[in-house]
């Protein structure tokens, strides 16, 4: 079976180490995960008083989420947390009232940073998101990228065979999660 995973990368910018990170997995996923990304760059902040007309914008974030086997974040840390950017496209997911895209649906978590403990804070807080969005998260690996300059060129080719390695077990581990969670 092949699965099509929606990634999102939880950075806006176009340099993001997290977005290179991103073209890197695509390439190392095993053959039957077809990344795509789920852009979240031009969603307004969200306010529920736009639930009574709700914006083409949030419409296509959530059919995308939904026509997605599963979904897959590529995350900074900001401020020991999430992105706002990131926050504020969980949110349009899981709105309007009473119709959660991510409800069911498995994820995976993995971030980069040059700081020491590289997203593991963010990466928390966000498996807390996910756990009330009920959205079965991969346990394990955990996938903390300490990042350094030229870890990952610009094309998404990997320059430490390490790291290249366990990307792919990472992927690997994601793959059987969206089977097992299908029940497949
Ligand atoms: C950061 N950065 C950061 N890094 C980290 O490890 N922990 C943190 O809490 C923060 N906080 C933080 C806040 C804000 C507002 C910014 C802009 C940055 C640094 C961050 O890891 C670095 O900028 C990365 O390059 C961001 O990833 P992208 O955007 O290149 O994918």
């Amino acid at each position: 079976t092949t699965y099509e995973v929606g990634y999102v990368v939880g950075s806006l910018s176009k340099q993001s180490i997290n977005r290179r990170l991103a073209t890197a997995l695509s390439t190392l996923a095993p053959a039957e995960l077809r990344l795509t990304e789920i852009p979240i760059g031009d969603l307004p902040l969200y306010d529920h008083e736009l639930d009574a007309d709700f914006p083409q914008v949030g419409w296509d974030l959530k059919r995308a989420v939904e026509a997605s086997d599963a979904i897959l974040f590529v995350t900074p840390e900001h401020n020991r947390s999430i992105p706002a950017a990131l926050k504020n496209a969980i949110d349009w997911a899981t709105r309007p009232w009473g119709s959660n895209s991510l409800d069911g649906k498995p994820v995976a978590v993995i971030g980069a940073s040059p700081g020491k403990v590289s997203t593991a804070v963010a990466q928390q807080h966000l498996k807390n998101i996910l756990s009330f969005t009920n959205s079965p998260v991969l346990g394990q690996p955990e996938a903390y990228i300490n990042y350094s300059d030229g870890l990952v060129t610009e094309d998404g080719k990997v320059t430490s065979e390490g790291t290249e390695q366990f990307l792919r077990q990472f992927m690997e581990a994601f793959s059987s999660h969206i089977r097992k969670s299908r029940d497949e």
